[in-house]
């Protein structure tokens, strides 16, 4: 009796991981070299350093360590990597990252940046792709090498409904007053949208990173102002 239920229980534990693992698996990572690079090194900066090791992003990873802590880092590589497969070509991000619905985002030993729920992980390609070539703010970011982590946090993965504080604009834009030493109004230096009787509101109050910016200034006065940069035309 007692063998049967130790049989049972080492039945068990070996049932479990397995079915665990395989509701957990996601599909392998996408393979560079087979899929589109048969000659890696040709698409890498020139100089760069010889890829050895698996046929994915892993390879990659074995170098590229996580940058910085700081805000103020644009993520380079980030950056070039991904504006390079989300411009006309445009790959899952399940291709490089491993991905559990509801439970992480993550690159291969690399600890998770966040939990998408499906929603998110449907909405986060056409996102990516807007922030790599659209006419928004986002777009004029990328343009400069500036990744996600940069304005919603470091290696964070942003979900729907994030948006950054003014703090991680300050980290590049430095400040209230340095933006409004350069913004006072052409004729009328007091219209000026940095300064003003509103104070040092949110910064998304008229600067739309994934869609077109307004200047609510402009909701009250009919006067005119300099033009919002990826605003309307
Ligand atoms: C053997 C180490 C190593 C491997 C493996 C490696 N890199 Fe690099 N890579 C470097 C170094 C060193 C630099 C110089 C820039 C720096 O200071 O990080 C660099 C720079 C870059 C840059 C320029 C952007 C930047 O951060 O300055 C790109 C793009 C890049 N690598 C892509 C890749 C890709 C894609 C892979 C995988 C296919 C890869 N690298 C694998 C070492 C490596
Ligand atoms: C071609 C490979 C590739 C694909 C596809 C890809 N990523 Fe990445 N991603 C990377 C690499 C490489 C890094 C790590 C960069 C680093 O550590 O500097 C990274 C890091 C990140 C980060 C943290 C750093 C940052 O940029 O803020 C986020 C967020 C991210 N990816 C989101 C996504 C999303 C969302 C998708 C799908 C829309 C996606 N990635 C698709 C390669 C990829
Ligand atoms: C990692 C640094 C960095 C962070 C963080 C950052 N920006 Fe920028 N921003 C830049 C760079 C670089 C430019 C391009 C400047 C240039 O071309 O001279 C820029 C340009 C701009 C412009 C002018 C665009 C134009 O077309 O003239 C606005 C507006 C702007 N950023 C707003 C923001 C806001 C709002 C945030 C926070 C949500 C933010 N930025 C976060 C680096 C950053
Ligand atoms: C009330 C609306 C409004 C708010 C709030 C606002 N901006 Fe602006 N921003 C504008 C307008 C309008 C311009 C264009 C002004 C000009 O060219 O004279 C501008 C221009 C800029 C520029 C380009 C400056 C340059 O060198 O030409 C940057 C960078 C910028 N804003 C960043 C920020 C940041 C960061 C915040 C939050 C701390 C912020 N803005 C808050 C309306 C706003
Ligand atoms: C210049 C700063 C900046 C950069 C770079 C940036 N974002 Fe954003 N993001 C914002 C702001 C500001 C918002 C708030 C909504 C808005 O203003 O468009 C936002 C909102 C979002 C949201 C929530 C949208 C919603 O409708 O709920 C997602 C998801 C997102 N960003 C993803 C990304 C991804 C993925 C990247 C990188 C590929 C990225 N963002 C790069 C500033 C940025
Ligand atoms: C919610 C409505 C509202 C918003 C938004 C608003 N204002 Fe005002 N503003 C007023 C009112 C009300 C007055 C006082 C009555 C008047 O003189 O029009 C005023 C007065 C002013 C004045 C002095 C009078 C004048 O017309 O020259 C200036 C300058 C001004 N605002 C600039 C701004 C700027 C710049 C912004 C955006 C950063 C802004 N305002 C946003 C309502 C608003």
């Amino acid at each position: 009796m007692k063998h049967t239920i130790l049989h049972f229980f080492l039945l068990l534990a070996a049932v479990i991981p397995l079915s665990a693992g395989v509701a957990a698996a996601q599909q392998p990572l996408g393979k560079c070299a087979t899929d589109c690079h048969t000659d890696i090194q040709a698409v890498l900066p020139k100089n760069h350093m010889t890829v050895e090791g698996e046929d994915n992003i892993s390879s990659c990873m074995q170098c590229h360590l996580p940058s910085s802590e700081t805000l103020k880092d644009t993520r380079v590589f980030s950056a070039k990597v991904h504006k390079k497969h989300f411009g006309e070509k445009k790959l899952q991000c399940s291709y490089c990252h491993i991905i559990q619905k509801g439970v992480s985002f993550a690159l291969p030993g690399r600890e998770s940046i966040g939990v998408p729920d499906e929603q998110t992980l449907g909405f986060l390609p056409e996102i990516t792709a807007e922030w790599a070539q659209s006419p928004f703010l986002s777009a004029v970011h990328s343009a400069k090498d500036v990744a996600c982590s940069p304005c919603h946090g470091v290696d964070k993965l942003p979900l729907l409904d994030d948006k950054p504080a003014n703090n991680a604009c300050f980290a590049c834009h430095v400040s209230y007053e340095q933006l409004a030493a350069k913004t006072p109004g052409k004729d009328h230096p007091t219209r000026n949208p940095h300064n003003s009787h509103l104070g040092p509101i949110n910064c998304t109050v008229c600067h739309k990173a994934h869609e077109v910016s307004v200047n609510y200034c402009l909701d009250c006065h009919k006067f005119d102002m300099n033009p919002i940069p990826a605003g309307k035309q």
